[in-house]
C-alpha cells in the first residue's frame, strides 16, 4: 500500500493497493474502489482489465448483501452501481484467513500426499501473516496467540465465522452449478470490538469451478490468460449469480 493525500469528490484518498484505492469518508466510514487492475506472483505479473473494478465491485456488494441476509456480519454498507462500496472503517487484523473446500494450490505444494481437488471433509482453515515482503507467510495458532495478535477465543470465534461464511457461499455456488474450490477472507474489529468481515468477496480473493472444470476466477490469469479472457471469465461468473453487467456499466 502506498499513502499520499489527494481529494476526489470530497472524499481524502488515504492510500492505494494492488487492487483496491482506499478514501476516507468520515471518521468511521472509508470507500473502496477497485481498480481496473490485476496482478499476480506478488506482482511479478500485472496488466490493465477494463470492466475488473466494476465487475469486483458488484460481486462483491451481491456477495456482501447475501450474507448481511443471513444474519453474518460485514464492513459493507452500500454500492454506488459502479466501482465504489462504502465499509465501516474496521481496525483489521493482519491475517487472511483461506478456508480450503477442495485440495489445491499451495497445499498441495506444501502436503503433495493430496490428490488435487480432493474434497477436503471438514475444510481446512489457514492464517496467513499479511506481509507482502514475507509473501504472507502460513502461521500457526500459536503463532497468532503467542504473537498477542489474537487471544485464543478470538481465532476459535474468527474459525467458527470463518467456516460459517465458507458454508454459506459454498452452497451459493453450488446451487448455480460451481464448485467452491478455496476462498480468502479478511476480518476487521468494529468500534464495539466485534469482528466484521471486511475487504472483497470475488473471483480475485476464491477459487471455483464450473461443471467442466473451468475457472470462473483469476486462477485463468496466474495460467497464463489474457487479460480479455480474465474479464470473460468473471462476466461468466456475474451471470451464473443473476448479477446483472452490460457493456456500458464497464467503462463507469
Ligand atoms: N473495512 C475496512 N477497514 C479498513 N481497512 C480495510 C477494510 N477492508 C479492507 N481493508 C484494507 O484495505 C486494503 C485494500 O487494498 P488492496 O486489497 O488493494 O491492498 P493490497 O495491495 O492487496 O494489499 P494488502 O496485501 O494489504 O491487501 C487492504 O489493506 C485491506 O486490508
Ligand atoms: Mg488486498
Amino acid at each position: 500500500m502506498t499513502d499520499t493525500t489527494e481529494i476526489w469528490m470530497g472524499l481524502n484518498f488515504l492510500r492505494e493497493g494492488k487492487s483496491k484505492r482506499i478514501y476516507v469518508k468520515d471518521v468511521s466510514t472509508i470507500v473502496l474502489e477497485f481498480k481496473d487492475f490485476v496482478t499476480a506472483f506478488d506482482g511479478a505479473r500485472k496488466d490493465n482489465v477494463l470492466g475488473k473494478g466494476v465487475v469486483n465491485a458488484r460481486i462483491s456488494a451481491y456477495l456482501f448483501r447475501r450474507l448481511e441476509e443471513e444474519g453474518i456480519k460485514t464492513h459493507f454498507i452500500e454500492y454506488d452501481g459502479c466501482r465504489r462500496i462504502t465499509v465501516k472503517k474496521l481496525d483489521m487484523v493482519p491475517l487472511e484467513v483461506i478456508v480450503r473446500n477442495y485440495a489445491y494450490g499451495s497445499l498441495l505444494r506444501r502436503m503433495p500426499l493430496f490428490k488435487p481437488l480432493s474434497k477436503l471433509e471438514p475444510p481446512i482453515v489457514e492464517f496467513h501473516y499479511k506481509d507482502d515482503r514475507l509473501h504472507d507467510p502460513l502461521v500457526l495458532r500459536e503463532d497468532v496467540v503467542g504473537a498477542g495478535l489474537l487471544t485464543d477465543g478470538e481465532v476459535e470465534e474468527i474459525i467458527k465465522l470463518s467456516l460459517k461464511i465458507n458454508e454459506f457461499l459454498t452452497s451459493l455456488f453450488e446451487e448455480r452449478g460451481l464448485k467452491f474450490i478455496d476462498v480468502k477472507f479478511e476480518f476487521g474489529r468494529d468500534s464495539e470490538g466485534e469482528f466484521l468481515l471486511a475487504d472483497e468477496i470475488t473471483g480475485d480473493s476464491f477459487r471455483v469451478i464450473d461443471s467442466d472444470g473451468r475457472h470462473l476466477d483469476k486462477e485463468v490469469y496466474r495460467k497464463g490468460a489474457t487479460p480479455q479472457e480474465l474479464i470473460s471469465r468473471y462476466l461468466e461468473l456475474l451471470r451464473k449469480l443473476g448479477i446483472e453487467v452490460c457493456e456500458d456499466d464497464l467503462r463507469c
